[in-house]
């Protein structure tokens, strides 16, 4: 299935696989598709260790990582930082989270880790997540929010590494692309994390349009060949998937997460700002419904209100895996629409294979509609 993504990358199947489990990235390239490693999350340790571990699975096939780049750079100490973040989130917002826990009667945590996940949007810590990024042989870099800065792409051109950038609208594409990005993703309102309102089969020719020679992979909405081959229908060069690895084997999130999941229906998700400070579709839970409540606090901006929350979520994902029922009611996390057809947990090389396979099939009978 060539295309000018398979081109651009060196992969034989026009699919990317996002996650942030490092054994869903291997798969995924080990099948013949593009694995992306989510790596917002990490220290810059655990990135190491976990590209090299990638690529000791996937011998010399491509791979990529994501993380969030802000316009500019800075040197400084990860928890000067920190602490002058939350020294700006006021009380109000603290004893709200605080009530909620007790209200649900969420333990306080067992295993503290004083590392927040959300302080990797900080110049200073990506900063050092890029430079053991490009020590690694990746072939895409992504950037999840906002337009690559020109320290980013001059010296991904030097290393030879693709860049790409998701899109919610036309106007971000044409920021983008005088940005200099090799790749677009034209994320839909379906997709699960931070995305737009623009649905992905309005927004993808829309972009395709936009983006002259620089291909286009679709995202959002897309869990089955089917749905690959409608992107491949709309002029994508190829389709980013993030929600349909989380009912994979070896995705990491906490196995109640998982079971919510699997009885999910396609209306079960919204987009709210109260997890990042950005609107993020998730599941809804009982934790949209506290913060939806009169007198409820408005969410942060990006990053307080990920400073603000992540101790909670981080306490509730434990108590859920303990069985925790207050906990377990307001578990939520990132993930799309399509969340309403996972029927049960498969390895994500069996999901790489049934959509690149029924992703042919579906095209050969278009095939041969058009010639009946
Ligand atoms: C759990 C989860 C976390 C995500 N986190 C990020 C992220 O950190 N960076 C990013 O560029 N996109 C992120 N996304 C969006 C994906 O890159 C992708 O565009 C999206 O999942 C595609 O739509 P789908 O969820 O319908 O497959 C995330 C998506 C999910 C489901």
């Amino acid at each position: 299935m060539k295309t000018a993504f398979t081109d651009l990358v060196g992969i034989e199947y026009p699919l990317v696989g996002f996650n942030r489990s490092p054994g869903v990235v291997a798969e995924v390239s080990r099948a013949g598709a593009l694995g992306v490693l989510a790596a917002t999350a990490y220290r810059p340790e655990e990135l190491d260790a976990q590209l090299t571990w990638i690529e000791e699975q996937i011998g010399g096939r491509p791979y990529g990582v994501d993380l969030l780049i802000p316009a500019q750079l800075a040197d400084g100490d990860a928890a000067d930082l920190v602490a002058s973040l939350r020294a700006q989130i006021p009380d109000e917002h603290i004893q709200f989270v605080e009530r909620l826990m007790a209200a649900y009667g969420v333990p306080p945590r067992q295993h503290h880790d004083a590392y927040v996940a959300a302080v990797n949007t900080n110049p200073s810590i990506v900063s050092e997540l890029l430079d053991v990024a490009f020590s690694h042989r990746i072939s895409l870099i992504a950037s999840a929010l906002g337009t690559p800065p020109a320290y980013l792409v001059e010296r991904a051109k030097e290393a030879g590494v693709t860049v790409a950038a998701l899109v919610g609208k036309r106007s971000h594409a044409e920021r983008q692309l005088a940005a200099g990005v090799d790749l677009l993703i034209a994320q839909g309102t379906e997709a699960g994390g931070h995305t737009g309102t623009i649905a992905t089969m309005i927004l993808t020719p829309e972009i395709v349009d936009a983006a002259g020679e620089v291909p286009v992979l679709a995202a959002g909405g897309i869990a089955s060949g089917r749905q690959m081959a409608a992107a491949l229908a709309l002029g994508a060069a190829g389709v980013w998937c993030g929600s349909v690895w989380l009912a994979s084997d070896e995705d990491i999130a906490p196995a109640p997460i998982k079971a919510k999941f699997l009885v999910a229906t396609s209306s079960d998700t919204l987009r709210s700002t109260t997890r990042t400070g950005k609107p993020a579709r998730q599941l809804r839970s009982a934790w949209h419904e506290e913060w939806e409540k009169p007198g409820a606090p408005k969410p942060l901006p990006m990053p307080l209100q990920s400073l603000l929350v992540q101790p909670a979520w981080n306490r509730i994902d434990e108590a859920a895996e303990a069985g925790h029922e207050g906990a377990l009611e307001l578990e939520s996390y990132f993930v799309g629409q399509v969340v309403g057809s996972f029927a049960r947990l498969r390895p994500a090389a069996e999901i790489t294979r049934a959509l690149v396979e029924e992703c042919r099939v579906r095209l050969g009978e278009l095939g041969r509609l058009a010639e009946s």
